[in-house]
This record gives structure tokens, sequence and C-alpha cells, in this order.
């Protein structure tokens, strides 16, 4: 068995009586492309934002590399290991995808309030950020302003400064959403690479089931904040409660 990476436990959270989040239990493994699967306002996006720290959880525990994440700021989760991308674009549109990416790395070292020497954490992010461009195929816009770029591309860049980061584990929310099917296959294709030459496990959350499904290695299945599934993906497609809820709408 992998190590477990992550582990959520007993999760609740509510907005003046909506339900986001209802005892939401999970656990990630070392490796794992782990989709997180529901429809619009099925909480996946409160999900990922519990994980990171942007929402406090009503109740329950996030751990992380055997740590109670409990208390820590968005911020102290990165430099531990733990990246996210933003459902939407949280790029700074004025500044080259190169400046973009750099800061996701910048973040996830800690700056440069290290006692490393300077230049030395410099040329780290620097390296990071470039090493990134050119696996995601973004080097030759790394210096045009990322809201010059097409939509699809502004996607793949918020995937690299995310990954620029070296995170050990990754939060993607809705990284295909708008894509075109030749956008989608390519950055599936770079989240694998990603992911085995950094060995860094994925946690996807997709909308749509079929996209995933051959990717992943396990699979949550939510709508209305409550988990439908919890499992491999082979199970999926004959849970009752997930054809009831889910696939039965789509059909
Ligand atoms: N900051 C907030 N304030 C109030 N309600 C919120 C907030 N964030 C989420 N919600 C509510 O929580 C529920 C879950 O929303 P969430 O954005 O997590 O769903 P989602 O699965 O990401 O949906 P989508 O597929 O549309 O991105 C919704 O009813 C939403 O309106
Ligand atoms: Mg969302």
């Amino acid at each position: 068995m992998a190590r477990v990476l992550l582990e959520a436990s007993g999760l609740y959270l509510s907005f003046k009586g909506v339900k986001a989040l209802v005892d939401v239990n999970f656990k990630v493994a070392e490796g794992d492309l782990f989709a997180v699967i529901g429809p619009n306002g099925a909480g996946k996006t409160s999900l990922l934002n519990v994980l990171s720290g942007l929402y406090r959880p009503q109740q329950g525990q996030v751990v992380f590399l055997g740590e109670d994440l409990a208390g820590q700021t968005p911020q102290q989760r990165v430099r531990k290991g733990l990246g996210r991308t933003f459902q939407n674009l949280e790029l700074f549109r004025g500044m080259t995808v190169l400046d973009n990416v750099k800061l996701g790395a910048e973040l996830a070292t800690g700056g440069y309030t290290d006692l490393t020497p300077q230049t030395r954490i410099e040329w780290k992010i620097r390296r990071q950020a470039e090493e990134v461009l050119d696996y995601l195929h973004l080097a030759p816009y790394r210096h045009v302003p990322a809201g010059a770029l097409p939509y699809g591309l502004q996607k793949r860049v918020e995937v690299a400064r995310a990954l620029a980061g070296r995170p050990q584990l990754l939060l993607l929310d809705e990284p295909m959403a708008g894509l075109s099917l030749e956008e989608k296959q390519d950055l599936a294709r770079f989240l694998l690479d990603a992911r085995r030459e950094w060995n860094t496990t994925l946690v996807l959350v997709e909308h749509d089931l079929k996209a995933v499904l051959e990717l992943s290695t396990g699979v949550l299945v939510m709508s209305y904040g409550e988990v439908l599934y919890h499992g491999l993906p082979s199970g999926v497609r004959e849970n009752q409660r997930v054809a009831e809820a889910y696939l039965g709408r789509s059909a």
C-alpha cells in the first residue's frame, strides 16, 4: 500500500443554512490521481478551499503528511507541499508568464526570507520556473503578459504556476473546464508527465465524469455536499446512488 498523504475526516461546512460539505471523508495516497466529481454546487470547490485553508470547516479534520492542518494558513500549507490551482484563473494578467510562474515557485520555497544566500534562492526559483515552462510547452510565451494569452494557455499557466512550487500534492480545480478536446488531452498528458517526473500526487476536481474515469486511481463523487461514492473508478458506474443522482440526470 502506498503511503497516505492526505486524509480528510468528518468535514462539515455550511454557509447560512446551505450545506456545502456534509460528513466528507476520504484518503489520498502517494502517486494517486484522485478525482473529485460532481454537478454544479456539489461542494467540490468548497472542499478544495477547506483543504487549502481558505475556508475553515465547522467540523472535521484535514491531515497532510501526518500533521493536522487546523489553524495553518494557506501560505503555510503551500510551503508544506500542498499546492492548488483556482477554478477562476487567479493569474496576474499584467505580469509575464515567467513572472507568474516564478511567483508560484517563490511562494512555495518561502521566498527570500530563508537563511540560504539570496542568489541561490533566485537561481532555484528561476530554474524551477523555466523547467516547468519547458515541460508544459509554455517556453515560447514566457515574456508575454499572462492576460494576453488565449484562455486555454492561461489555464495551462495556472497549472504551471502551481507546479513550479513542486508540490507533493496538487489540488486542481477544474483545470480542463472550457478547453477544447485537444487542449484537454494535452493538459491531461502534461499532468500525467508531471506526476511521473516530480512525483506529484494529484487531486483533480472535474465536472465531467467521463473525462477523468480513465485517468484516475481513486474517485470521490459528491452531490449537495454529500459523498455519494468513494472508491475505485471501476465501481462508479454500477453505484446506485451515483446513477440516480448524477448519471441519471446527464443521460
Ligand atoms: N463563500 C461562499 N458563500 C456562500 N455560499 C457558498 C460559498 N462557497 C460556496 N457556497 C455554496 O456552497 C455550495 C457548494 O458550492 P461549491 O462552489 O463548492 O460547488 P462546486 O461543486 O465547486 O460547483 P461548480 O461545479 O459550479 O464549481 C453551493 O450551494 C454554493 O452556493
Ligand atoms: Mg467549483
